[in-house]
């Protein structure tokens, strides 16, 4: 079971249920999926670039600081404008085709992420999506309308984006920060423990055998491969699945949900969704107990 994320009543809760976007969302995802991860083999690497595996941190919330940062600077420059300050139309402009691109690479990631999303997450991405596509819309607008002399128009279309895409961020922030989409899903060892704790009899695990167990409240999966044992944590990062119900597969992990991939050995991601590692802990066998510490 894929559990997703429901939410307390909330303003949003009519959009977060609306059935349009979900017929919209249910009408884009397979051929989205098909793209992203379908046939050969260069897609899913792909589809892991566009997630930030690489970079152990979601790439979408850092392109999106690109059409806001660059966008804010438009919107001022044209208040100058509007007040009689005109030195800064030409930079008004730079800042709209630079706050166009980074809303390109952003709209990339982000239907990345939400490929896989579904229930309110899923509708409330769809808003966001077509929010952020009106808003660059009219940022495109505006650029023509500059161009052919018409600033006027051009600056209230740029407006209008700026008020379109202000939405859609708050979109974007109820979506990772509510509904928990691209957030770290695992219990962080704030305070791992820095002595060995017995967490498991030896004789439960066994070659390939993937055993739950916990130390300080942190859910462990502890695995034996050959000789070495291994202790991560046990929870997926991507959205919180049960790791020890996915299978394993030499020394890494495959997560039960949505297949990403972990190191058994020091919890790095081999491949996404996931872009945060697990944590890793030191193991001991000794007497008949496997015991972990932190690293
Ligand atoms: S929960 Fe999505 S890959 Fe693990």
């Amino acid at each position: 079971m894929n559990p997703e994320f429901s939410s307390t009543e909330r303003p949003l809760d009519a959009w977060a249920q609306n059935a349009a976007l979900s017929r919209m969302a249910d009408a884009i995802q397979p051929g989205l999926s098909e793209l992203l991860e379908g046939g050969d083999g260069w897609r899913r690497p792909l589809k892991d670039f566009l997630h930030g595996s690489f970079l152990g941190h979601p790439l979408h919330p850092l392109l999106t600081d690109i059409p806001i940062g660059a966008w804010t600077v438009a919107a001022a420059c044209d208040a100058m404008d509007l007040i009689g300050i005109r030195r800064y139309r030409e930079a008004a402009g730079v800042a709209i085709g630079i706050g166009a691109l980074g809303a390109v690479g952003a709209a990339i990631t982000g239907l990345a992420d939400w490929s896989d999303t579904k229930d309110e997450p899923q509708r409330v991405g769809m808003l966001h999506a077509i929010l952020n596509t009106a808003s660059l819309t009219s940022y495109v607008t505006s650029l023509i309308a500059r161009r052919s002399g018409a600033r006027r128009f051009g600056i209230a279309a740029a407006f209008a984006g700026y008020g379109l895409m202000s939405l859609a961020a708050y979109l974007g922030g109820e979506l990772s920060l509510g509904m928990q989409l691209g957030v770290k899903h695992t219990a962080v060892p704030v305070d791992p423990p820095k002595d060995f704790s017995r967490v498991l009899d030896e004789s439960a695990l066994g070659n390939g055998v993937m055993q739950k167990a916990e130390v300080d409240t942190i859910p462990l999966l502890v695995t034996r491969f050959g000789t070495q044992t291994h202790a991560v944590t046990g929870v997926c990062t991507h959205r919180g699945a049960p790791l020890a119900e996915g299978t394993q597969d030499g020394l890494c992990v495959r997560c039960p949900w949505h297949g990403s991939r972990f190191s058994l050995e020091d919890g790095r991601v081999i491949e996404g969704p996931a872009t945060f590692a697990l944590a890793s802990f030191k193991t001991i066998v000794a007497e008949g107990s496997v015991s972990v510490r932190a690293l």
